[in-house]
């Protein structure tokens, strides 16, 4: 018999993996960072925001605290919860957060945004083309949208953690375009002047996030490794054909090579990232 509800609606597979496991372990590594990147970004009070894949509230968090007017959209049910637990236990009634996807922000006005923010939230969405051309569209004339996205082939962790682990995974399913590929300016550049947006009005800049950990690197990497959906499923893909020592051995051996840390009481580790500011 067929556990199969006919009526259950069919999963969204970018839906399931970032529910997956309990992201917020990893974001507490990345506060530091959020922090100082939302100082960079002028925000004043009264300022309309909107933060894309904004997780726990990372970037959203600090912006409000800083007097702006905070939407915080995520796909995750249980990253959103978290964001309003924590806007509610900070007492911040300017930021909320609600579910919804990067490529379809159909419940959001036109021109409603001073500032659309996203921190390696909407590269992870499908449809790349469609995310470019809703976040403009949600910009008023006049406002910005500041992106950071990892960078395929990067030397540092997070893109040789996702290198590594897809050497593990079965191939992507065809038609899948890798979130990596919003860390290529021609890209990045192909998507918002397909959207409307003159190039000359796209700028890069390599930017730095860095991780922080209360614990030695293998302690850090066995949070990504219980908490951090894209991790998990590496895991279970590498162990379904025997071979998760070895995926465990390499990415240990990247964790402790990336630390620059002098004490085993902390982990820091530093990535680059892409930063992309559109002006709209
Ligand atoms: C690496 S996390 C970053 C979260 C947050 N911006 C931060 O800096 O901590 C990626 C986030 O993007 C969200 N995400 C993935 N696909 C999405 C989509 N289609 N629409 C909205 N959010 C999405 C995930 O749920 C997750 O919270």
């Amino acid at each position: 018999m067929s556990t199969t509800d006919p009526a259950a609606p069919p999963v969204n597979p970018n839906k399931a993996l970032w529910e997956k496991g309990d992201f917020t372990r990893i974001a507490q590594a990345m506060r530091e960072s959020g922090e100082e990147l939302v100082k960079t970004l002028e925000i004043r009070s009264g300022l309309s925001v909107l933060d894309l894949g904004c997780g726990d509230g990372t970037t959203a968090i600090p912006g409000a605290e800083l007097g702006a007017d905070v939407l915080g959209v995520d796909i995750a049910a249980n990253l959103v919860a978290a964001g309003n637990a924590r806007a509610g236990e900070l007492g911040l009634a300017n930021c909320r957060f609600q579910e919804g996807d990067a490529s379809d922000l159909s419940g959001l006005g036109d021109d409603s945004f001073d500032l659309v923010v996203s921190i390696f939230g909407a590269m992870f969405a499908p449809r790349p083309f469609d995310v470019a051309k809703e976040m403009v569209r949600v910009t008023r004339p006049g406002g910005r949208i500041v992106m950071g996205n990892w960078i395929p082939n990067d030397p540092t962790l997070v893109a040789q953690i996702l290198r590594i682990s897809a050497a593990y995974s079965p191939p992507p399913p065809e038609g899948f375009v890798s979130p990596m590929t919003w860390g290529v300016e021609e890209t990045v550049v192909e998507r918002f002047t397909a959207a409307g947006v003159p190039e000359d009005k796209i700028s890069f800049e390599r930017d730095t996030y860095t991780f922080v950990f209360p614990g030695t690197p293998s302690e850090f990497l066995d949070q990504f490794r219980t908490s951090y959906g894209p991790t998990m499923n590496a895991y279970a893909a590498a162990g379904a054909n025997g071979r998760e020592a070895e995926l465990h051995a390499e990415l240990d051996a990247l964790f402790n090579e990336q630390n620059e840390s002098q004490t085993d009481e902390v982990t820091r580790i530093p990535a680059t990232f892409l930063r992309v500011t559109v002006e709209v």
